[in-house]
């Protein structure tokens, strides 16, 4: 099994990217965002205990994600591998899920950053509040929150994974299909 990251800040492309990857190399493809988002919609007590908090751009408790990974990591069958999206978020996600896999006889491989510039975040985002109905992308104040929440909290995982030897840079800027074989490149190196 061949277990990756796909990191960055909101709007990098985590998501976009993880659709086309998976499809191509077989991964099963665990957004975080996209669970507590399905949770909201089905109007659990989880989504309301979650609802306001996403809204904000902050981050939901690590417990809450750790446990709906875990089990979504039991249930999938016949992958080459998880690509995870938007998980993990803090050093302490990071360390759970290594625990995580290290049970289950299988570890982080890599951990694949896109690079986008500051600018480039805040415009794809803002285009995709229309079509997305997401109110984490209504307001620009709120977008910003969550860059901040991702240099603050989150980029902490690069040095963490660096240290492991495990960090690979991808440049995000460019259109899709170019990132898409930027991407292609370092999952195909691994997985042959
Ligand atoms: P999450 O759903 O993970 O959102 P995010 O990190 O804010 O990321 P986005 O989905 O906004 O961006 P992306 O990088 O996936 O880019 P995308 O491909 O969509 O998390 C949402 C919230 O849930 C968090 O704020 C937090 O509250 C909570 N949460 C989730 N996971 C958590 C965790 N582990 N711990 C705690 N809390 C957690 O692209 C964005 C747009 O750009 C799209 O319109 C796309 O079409 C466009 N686009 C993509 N690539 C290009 C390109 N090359 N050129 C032009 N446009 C492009």
């Amino acid at each position: 099994m061949l277990n990756f990251l796909i990191f960055g800040p909101p709007g990098s492309g985590k998501g976009t990217q993880s659709v086309k990857l998976a499809e191509k190399f077989n991964l099963a493809h665990l957004s975080t965002g996209d669970m507590l988002r399905a949770e909201i919609a089905a109007e659990t007590e989880l989504g309301r205990k979650v609802s306001s908090i996403m809204a904000k751009g902050e981050l939901v408790p690590d417990e809450v994600v750790i446990e709906m990974i875990a089990g979504k990591i039991d249930r999938a069958e016949n992958v080459a591998g998880f690509l995870f999206d938007g998980f993990p978020r803090t050093v302490e996600q990071t360390v759970a899920l290594e625990k995580m896999l290290n049970d289950r006889k299988m570890k982080i491989d890599s951990m694949l950053v896109l690079d986008v510039e500051h600018d480039e975040l805040v415009k794809r985002l803002v285009g995709r509040a229309e079509l997305s109905g997401r109110p984490d992308d209504k307001d620009t104040v709120v977008i910003e929150n969550r860059i901040a929440v991702y240099r603050g909290k989150t980029e902490p995982i690069i040095s963490y994974c660096r240290e492991r030897g495990i960090y690979q840079p991808v440049n995000g800027m460019g259109s899709i299909e170019e990132i898409f074989d930027r991407l292609s490149v370092h999952v195909s190196r691994l997985a042959n």
